[in-house]
């Protein structure tokens, strides 16, 4: 589902994912619960947020005939979780890209400024020849998103899409604002930002969360 407020985001909004959502948020879901789930609504967001992959023809010989197939073309694709939290997504896309690339990229949100701090990045060298999907739970401001992206540039990167699970309002905004190009894909669309820039009602910090840090 596209809206007409955020023209560069797709809420990937079904049952299943609901479902899941509504575990994932509650404060009673223990962590391995929590990761399994990431991971699940990762799968069913990834089947979408490749729609548009390109597809060559190829001849592919059955037990009766043969006939003209397809199969993805072009260099693999490059998944690029937002360390910490996006590492809880990896494999949620792995599951259905098993050659994709990975890169990683280190984030620290600061706690009082919002601003993000880049303290890794590490991505495969042939930037402009492949797509690249930055992974990460939740956007928030969308600082840590948009210096991501502008990294990825930085470096030659011409195709860029953006996958989290709870997206806030402000950060759809900003990341239009600074990278209108990159497609952004969400599994919902939160009511806001908080006082000190969690997303509310959200699911409180993610990387604490998979991880098992608070
Ligand atoms: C969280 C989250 C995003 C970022 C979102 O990471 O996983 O990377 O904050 O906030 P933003 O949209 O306002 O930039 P955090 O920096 O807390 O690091 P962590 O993954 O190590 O917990
Ligand atoms: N990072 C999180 O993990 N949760 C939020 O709500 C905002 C940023």
């Amino acid at each position: 589902m596209t809206t007409n407020d955020h023209p560069n985001l797709t809420v990937v909004d079904h049952p299943l994912i609901r479902h899941k959502l509504g575990l994932l948020r509650s404060v009673d879901t223990p962590k391995k619960l929590f990761r399994e789930l990431t991971d699940e609504i990762t799968t069913l967001m990834a089947y979408e947020a490749t729609r548009d992959l390109e597809e060559e023809t190829v001849e592919v010989q059955t037990p009766m005939e043969t006939m003209r197939g397809s199969r993805i073309s072009g260099k693999k694709m490059v998944i690029v979780p937002v360390l910490r939290a996006g590492l809880g997504m990896v494999e949620g896309v792995l599951r259905l890209m098993p050659s994709a690339r990975v890169g990683h990229v280190g984030m620290a949100r600061d706690e009082k400024s919002l601003e993000p701090d880049e303290y890794y990045f590490k991505v495969p060298a042939d930037t402009a020849s492949r797509r690249f999907m930055v992974v990460d739970p939740m956007l928030a401001t969308g600082g840590s998103a948009a210096a991501v992206i502008a990294g990825l540039k930085r470096r030659g990167a011409l195709r860029i899409s953006v996958m989290c699970i709870v997206a806030a309002p402000e950060g759809v905004r900003a990341l239009y604002a600074a990278h209108p190009d990159v497609q952004l894909f969400a599994a919902v669309l939160d009511r806001q930002l908080n006082e000190v820039g969690y997303i509310v009602p959200g699911l409180g910090d993610a990387g604490d969360r998979l991880f098992g840090t608070k």
